[in-house]
């Protein structure tokens, strides 16, 4: 049964209990985990590249981000088992900037888990990261997302025209940032919240 969120921890407090494995410390079984959420339908959908990534893909991917660079892949676990990602990409360290992307198992969604990862990211982002500016695109679609970006102090900063085809449709892409000082003003309500 859904926690009603009056009953929750506060925010900030269920942002720190998440627990999070970077994937270049992750073993096999682990990371292969990442694979199937990733490829569950409601995950894929929203994502760019809505088609299966196929094993190999993946491993390659794996390799890619264990061998260091613009990119910072982090599991969120439960009980030892993967249920989401935390995507830090482009990381640009001439200009302390990165987008970043999240997702979570089917089973999870809904319950105020999403909103939790996405103020452990803005945490680490602008904590230990050191970033000034995080930045993420969104399909048009997924206006829950978007609403839910916007709430955590992310504004809106350009519209992509038709920038994913699915289905033989063209759809436009929301493009957000949030800002070290955006986060820092707005942190201290957010982590208040239930
Ligand atoms: C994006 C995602 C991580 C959010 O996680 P979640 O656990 O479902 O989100 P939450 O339960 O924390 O909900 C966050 C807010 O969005 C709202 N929300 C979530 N789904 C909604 C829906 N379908 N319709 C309307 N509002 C919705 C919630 O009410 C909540 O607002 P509130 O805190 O004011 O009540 C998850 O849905 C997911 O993995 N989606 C597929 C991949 C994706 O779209 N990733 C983002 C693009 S990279």
């Amino acid at each position: 049964m859904t926690q009603d969120r009056h009953d929750r921890p506060t925010l900030d407090a269920r942002a720190a209990a998440l627990t999070l494995v970077p994937l270049i410390a992750a073993d096999e079984a682990l990371a292969m985990q990442l694979l199937d959420i990733r490829n569950e339908p409601a995950v894929r959908a929203n994502m760019y590249r809505d088609t299966a990534i196929a094993p190999e893909e993946h491993r390659a991917w794996v390799a890619a981000t264990r061998a260091g660079g613009a990119r910072e892949v982090w599991i969120l676990t439960e009980d030892g088992a993967a249920q989401g990602a935390l995507i830090f990409s482009g990381i640009d360290r001439v200009h302390d900037r990165a987008d970043w992307a999240f997702y979570l198992s089917g089973r999870m969604q809904g319950r105020g888990l999403g909103r939790a990862l996405e103020f452990r990211a803005l945490d680490m982002a602008f904590g230990p990261m050191g970033l000034h500016r995080l930045a993420c695109q969104v399909i048009a679609w997924n206006t829950p997302v978007i609403a839910l970006h916007e709430s955590m102090g992310f504004s809106r900063e350009g519209l992509f025209r038709e920038h994913v085809r699915r289905d033989d449709a063209w759809h436009d892409v929301i493009a957000l940032a949030c800002l070290a000082p955006d986060w820092r003003t707005l942190r201290p309500t957010l982590a208040q919240r239930s």
